[in-house]
């Protein structure tokens, strides 16, 4: 099994930048399953039905989301008949959408799981306690198990993919629209990154127009986002191959703009 997994697409260059990539990192790389983070896809903030359904059309096959879950209120509409999307497991029950399910690819079964950090974030559930109780009912079905840990402090994600190590395929972490350089093999057969990194404008701060943000800075003054429409990109991924005891045998970065240019 291989899945391509894709970082936090933000606003219209994200999603731009999937439309003329995702058919070439298909071509070059042959996943089994394409998965996006797609917290930010909408404007920089949550997901709307369109866009939920342009994704699938341009071939992603699974979406992932974070704290940005609910930033569009029109997801309240959408989320339940979402059946290729996960929020984060660990928000309060009554929180609508779910947080894990185990899609059917050919013949194989994957669970993928999506969970939120606490730390400089909301204080919502125990990610490590639902975790196990998560993993546990994903084990009695496959042993296929993809985990995107959305958090925002690399020790909490290192802390998660340890936890986790020899019980899920892999854990990769979003949400600070960075990507680190520790990919990896966990002792016992989990991949692990700290973060994937961001899918959008290359020349802003986290994917946002960067003048707002560092006038944020200077003046601890409220500033407003702005996503633009336009601009330079950059994508960012993983591409993980898992054999058939659900180990990862490589993980490895995906990294395209203009600096890195594919191929
Ligand atoms: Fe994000
Ligand atoms: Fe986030």
């Amino acid at each position: 099994m291989r899945i391509l997994f894709i970082g936090d697409i933000v606003g219209k260059i994200g999603r731009n930048a999937i439309s003329t990539y995702l058919p070439k990192l298909k071509q070059e790389y042959r996943p089994t399953v394409s998965i996006v983070n797609a917290e930010n896809a909408a404007h920089g903030k949550g997901l709307t039905e369109k866009i939920y359904k342009q994704l699938l059309r341009e071939g992603v096959d699974f979406m992932t989301m974070g704290n940005h879950t609910y930033g569009q209120l029109e997801i309240y509409e959408f989320i339940d008949e979402a059946k290729r999307m996960v929020r984060p497991a660990n928000f309060p029950s009554e929180a609508p959408g779910v947080g894990m399910r185990i899609i059917q690819i050919n013949d194989i079964k994957l669970a993928i799981i999506n969970l939120q950090g606490r730390a400089f974030m909301q204080d919502i559930d125990d990610p490590f306690k639902k975790a196990d109780e998560l993993v546990k009912e994903a084990q009695k079905v496959t042993p296929y198990i993809f985990v995107d840990f959305h958090a925002e402090t690399t020790s909490e994600k290192n802390a998660m993919g340890w936890y986790l190590d020899g019980r899920v395929s892999a854990v990769v972490g979003t949400h600070t629209h960075i990507q680190t350089s520790d990919n990896r093999i966990l002792p016992s057969g989990t991949g692990y990154i700290t973060d994937v990194g961001m899918t959008g404008f290359y020349d802003g701060i986290l994917g946002i127009n960067r003048d707002e943000v560092i006038e944020r800075f200077i003046t601890s003054l409220p500033q407003r986002h702005v996503v633009p429409d336009n601009g330079r990109s950059v994508l960012s991924g993983v591409i993980i191959d898992i054999d058939k005891n659900g180990k990862t045998t490589n993980i490895e970065r995906i990294l395209i703009n203009d600096d890195n240019p594919m191929k």
